[in-house]
């Protein structure tokens, strides 16, 4: 291994399940070096409802992730979901100390810019610059060295509820582990699939989890909007349950081997086996009857996203169209539909430019955490310029080569 490579870790804890990822970054990129997974059931639409069950699932995630990469993890960067994560444009400008721009002015715009008034129950966590401008020349991305009088800044300011982040840390330290940084769960997993000439274009991300999609915008290579609805695949194992009157397991398991979101892709004359509750013997029904329970909420599910792109007014930037990634997105027929419903060219987002263990993170489900490493890894790149990069909110002392230093250990 190259002695100038870093580990990371990161941490996702989502309503189905938690992933503990370990990572290298190094100059020839990241690589993947161990992924652990977790049912978890303490958790709903990105809150912690139990802490004793989330910590249990993160011990479980993180015992495996470590075993599997040969490192002991004591710092992660963690993920920030539901629907508390709101995202907010802002704007500072500041007269340049000498006539050419130094770093310390891009710091002092930016710092004014962060600046931003929010109710005490909630906290900034993320902050990306959009554009700089200079004098009247916008859309500059390393202001540093120019002349100038005037500097501006655009930024995107992800906010999360104080609550929500205070009991994801609390299920950390009480699972061994410190949370360095928080990351919006929609940033990272854009971050995981996105290609960077579709960011340029324009594009919507949508992760569609078990609780809650996840969507953020993206235009001019920055992040517009970020926004989170209340809505997941667990609603459709609900309606199935209650539709064919079979325990959620069942209707979990009908859904993810015979389920379609689009009953025009599914053959006439198909039929399922249908398990029953209360003793009752099983059931056999037309495949059809299964996509009619489905269809209707995935429709819905599609409306609240179509709703909350038109209400942020960047519908007509969307020409690379909406990449849909989270577990739910596997199922048959959701690309076709959303294609269809959203006017939009739709397609599925794995996470991108994956190096090792390329066949586990073949999965969208696993975009999140793995772009949750790809932010902590954004500084090591060295392809985005200084003043691009997301103003670190490092909760240990030290910067960020130090928490990489310290965040992980050898096992063996
Ligand atoms: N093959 C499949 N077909 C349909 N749905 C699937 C399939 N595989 C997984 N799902 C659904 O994906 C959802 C879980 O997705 P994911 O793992 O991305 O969620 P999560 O990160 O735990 O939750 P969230 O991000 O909402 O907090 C569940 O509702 C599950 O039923
Ligand atoms: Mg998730």
């Amino acid at each position: 291994m190259n002695r100038k490579n870093e580990v990371v870790a990161a941490l996702d804890l989502g309503t189905t399940k938690v992933t503990v990822l370990v990572a290298e970054v190094g100059e020839g990129g990241m690589s993947v070096l161990g992924v652990g997974t977790a049912e978890s059931e303490g958790l709903r639409k990105g809150m912690v409802t139990s802490i004793g069950k989330a910590v249990e699932a993160i011990r479980k995630a993180r015992h495996d992730a470590e075993q599997m990469s040969g490192y002991m993890i004591s710092q992660v960067v963690a993920g920030v979901g539901g629907t508390h994560v709101v995202g907010v444009n802002n704007h500072a400008m500041v007269s340049p100390k000498q006539h050419e721009i130094t770093k310390h002015d891009v710091r002092r715009v930016l710092d004014l810019a962060m600046a931003f008034s929010i109710p005490v129950d909630r906290e900034v966590i993320n902050v990306l610059p959009q554009q700089y401008v200079v004098d009247e020349h916008d859309g500059i991305r390393d202001p540093v060295g120019m002349s100038g009088v005037r500097l501006d800044v655009d930024v995107h300011l992800i906010t999360a509820a104080r609550a929500a982040i205070d009991n994801i840390q609390k299920c950390a330290e009480r699972s061994g582990l410190q949370v360095v940084e928080f990351v919006a769960n929609p940033l990272a997993s854009a971050l995981a699939v996105l290609e960077d000439n579709e960011r340029e274009l324009g594009v919507c991300v949508l992760d569609l989890g078990g609780g809650s999609g996840d969507l953020a915008i993206w235009a001019n290579g920055s992040l517009l909007h970020t926004g989170v609805i209340g809505a997941g695949g667990n609603l459709i194992t609900r309606d199935i349950a209650t539709g064919l009157r079979t325990p959620a397991a069942c209707a979990e398991e009908l859904k993810v081997k015979y389920g379609s979101a689009w009953g025009r892709m599914v053959a006439a004359g198909e039929t399922i086996d249908v398990p029953s509750v209360g003793g009752r013997p099983d059931k056999s029904l037309s495949r059809h009857v299964l996509t009619e329970i489905i269809e209707p909420r995935v429709l819905e599910i599609f409306g609240l996203v179509r709703r909350e792109i038109q209400k942020t007014g960047l519908d007509d930037l969307l020409a690379g169209g909406l990449v849909l990634s989270g577990g739910a997105a596997q199922m048959p027929g959701m690309v076709e539909l959303g294609d269809e419903l959203l006017n939009l060219p739709v397609r599925l987002g794995v996470p991108r430019g994956v190096k090792g263990l390329t066949s586990i993170l073949g999965n969208p489900a696993l975009a999140t955490a793995y772009g949750l490493a790809v932010y902590a890894a954004l500084p090591f790149r060295g392809d985005v310029p200084e003043p691009m990069l997301p103003v670190r909110q490092l909760k240990s002392h030290g910067g960020v080569g130090a928490w990489f230093k310290k965040a992980v250990g050898f096992l063996f």
